[in-house]
């Protein structure tokens, strides 16, 4: 299923890539499988994939940090993509690492990320050596004062993350669709995020990179 394309040495670190060889109805198919969650994505006849998933009791944050992934979201992130092997987690907070392992961007040294960074320009980040980003950013200037943070240029993260290889994805977390190049990036998948009554709803946005 998987094609081996070649490894690059960094660091310490030797990325592994894998060519993604699946389809997006492998991709759901994989999901449904894992989760046992219901077939709630669809492909719809311009190819692009939509959906919804209500995360119903299921919306806590395990690590209880400010606008932290609600529980099972890790776990269907993951299971649409087998395939990847290097993962980058930017805005990444307090983001559950047992659950989907993988490197880690934030501005805030008291997390301890795999790299102290500004998502706008991740200038320490050598992004050309990860397959799929999870980008969760702070959705308005009244959530950015709960992290002492400014508010964010979307695309200036969308800019920096020209730098990924090609076929990498973007699993973007928001209520914005962030301005990006439709000749570096191609949305792939939509999917709307419920969780229960007076919380907000917000969008998931799958770009993959040209
Ligand atoms: C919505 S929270 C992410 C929560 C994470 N998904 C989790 O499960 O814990 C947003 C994070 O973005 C970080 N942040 C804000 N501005 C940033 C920037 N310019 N660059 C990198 N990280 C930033 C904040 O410190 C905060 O941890």
């Amino acid at each position: 299923m998987f094609e081996k394309v070649g490894n690059n040495m960094v660091g310490n670190n030797t990325f592994e890539f894998d060519m993604p060889k699946l389809n997006w109805n492998e991709r759901i198919t994989h999901y449904a499988k894992i989760t046992k969650m219901p077939r709630n994505l669809f492909i719809g006849e311009d190819g692009r994939v939509v959906g919804t998933w209500i995360m119903g009791n299921d919306y806590r944050v395990k690590s209880a940090y400010y606008g932290g992934y609600p529980a099972t979201y890790l776990k269907r992130v993951k299971s649409l993509f087998p395939d990847k092997k290097n993962i980058l987690h930017v805005f990444s907070g307090k983001v559950d690492l047992d659950t989907f392992p993988g490197d880690t961007v934030d501005i805030n040294p008291a997390l301890n990320p795999t790299y102290l960074d500004d998502a706008q320009h991740m200038e320490t980040v050598p992004l050309y050596n990860y397959d799929l980003v999870l980008a969760d950013p702070p959705y308005s200037v009244e959530d950015c004062d709960h992290y002492g943070t400014s508010m964010v240029k979307r695309n200036a993260v969308m800019r920096a993350l020209q730098r990924l290889p090609p076929d990498a994805h973007v699993v973007w977390l928001d209520q914005v669709l962030p301005m990006y190049r439709k000749d570096e990036f191609k949305v792939e998948a939509t999917i709307g995020m419920w969780k229960s009554t007076n919380h907000r709803f917000r969008g998931i946005t799958i770009f993959r990179k040209l």
